[in-house]
């Protein structure tokens, strides 16, 4: 008989994901924990010196990350250093803390993708406001139009298209500048397009194509899902990028510039998937099972 795997999903706000996720573990013999990282903490009279709710005597088999949470700087780094721990005490964590770092801070995912060859829009991510907008000012000069995005920002929330390459506005102080890519669809429709390819275990597992009639194309600003079949370079790029960042699975944001030349805007590591799972037969959440039971179980072996 299976031995019965204890584990987490880790969310502030058990949503969708989370009931998708806990039915799919419970069918692979798993016992679910639904908990949030803000309940976790450091505590050296602890044997392993920290206190997951529930878990006072054993450690989980694997941690799911969903959501790390809204908060302040300390408070976000606080529940990165909850991960940092569980790795250090070589729990599989899905993705793990390292790949999770490396997306949420999108200069860190834009400097490995430019470095490692995968082409990305240009960017310049200065602190000084004298030098952002030097930058935009070449960018007029060549007539090309910017896009300021927050550094760990998400859901299209908070960015601003400077059609002028005029900065009214800094966020958190620092300048996440890109050269904003005309997308605008050459159909009838004329709506503005990106994609979004789900990649779990190097395998592209759904993708789409979100067109919204404004030029952010997250589902959360109002785009439409509609499923492609990604070709040849898209189905590479994807991979190759959720590779660089050793994701166990990642939801890559690729977008189609005025030449029709594909370039990647991010790499999520907590991707949600509810709108792509509208446009596949596939279960999506039983796939992520799968695989992170398939991590847990290489652990161990
Ligand atoms: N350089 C760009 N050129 C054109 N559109 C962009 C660019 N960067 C982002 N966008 C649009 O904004 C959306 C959100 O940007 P993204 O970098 O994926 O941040 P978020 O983490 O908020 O999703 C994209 O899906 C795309 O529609
Ligand atoms: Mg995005």
């Amino acid at each position: 008989m299976k031995k019965i795997k204890n584990v987490i999903i880790f969310s502030n706000n058990h949503d969708w994901h989370s009931k998708q996720l806990k039915k799919e573990l419970q069918k692979l013999s798993c016992k679910v924990f639904y908990r949030s990282l803000e309940d976790c903490y450091i505590n050296t009279s602890l044997k392993k010196k920290i206190y997951i709710p529930g878990f006072e005597q054993t450690l989980p088999d694997g941690c799911f990350v969903r959501i790390i949470g809204k908060g302040s700087f300390e408070q976000i780094t606080r529940r990165l250093t909850i991960l940092h721990v569980l790795k250090a005490l070589k729990i599989p964590l899905f993705n793990d803390i390292d790949c999770i770092e490396k997306t949420t801070d999108k200069s860190m995912t834009t400097f490995l993708l430019s470095y490692f060859g995968l082409k990305t829009p240009l960017t310049w991510v200065p602190e000084k406001k004298r030098i952002a907008k030097e930058i935009l000012q070449k960018q007029s000069k060549k007539k090309l139009i910017s896009i300021l995005k927050p550094l760990f920002g998400s859901q299209g929330k908070r960015i601003k298209i400077l059609k002028n390459n005029k900065l009214n506005e800094s966020l958190d102080n620092v300048y996440y500048l890109q050269n904003f890519e005309n997308n605008k669809s050459r159909t009838s429709e004329k709506n503005w397009e990106d994609y979004r390819i789900l990649v779990c275990h190097q395998k592209v597992i759904a993708s789409i194509k979100r067109t919204n009639k404004k030029e952010l194309t997250n589902i959360s600003q109002g785009a439409r899902p509609i499923k492609i079949n990604p070709n040849k370079e898209m189905v590479k790029i994807a991979i190759k990028a959720s590779s660089l960042v050793k994701a166990d699975y990642a939801g890559v944001d690729i977008i189609k510039d005025k030449n029709e030349k594909l370039k990647i805007l991010e790499i999520n590591s907590i991707p949600a998937w509810k709108g792509l799972q509208k446009t596949t037969k596939k279960n999506i959440a039983a796939i992520l099972a799968k695989a992170f039971l398939k991590k847990i179980n290489k652990k161990k072996s």
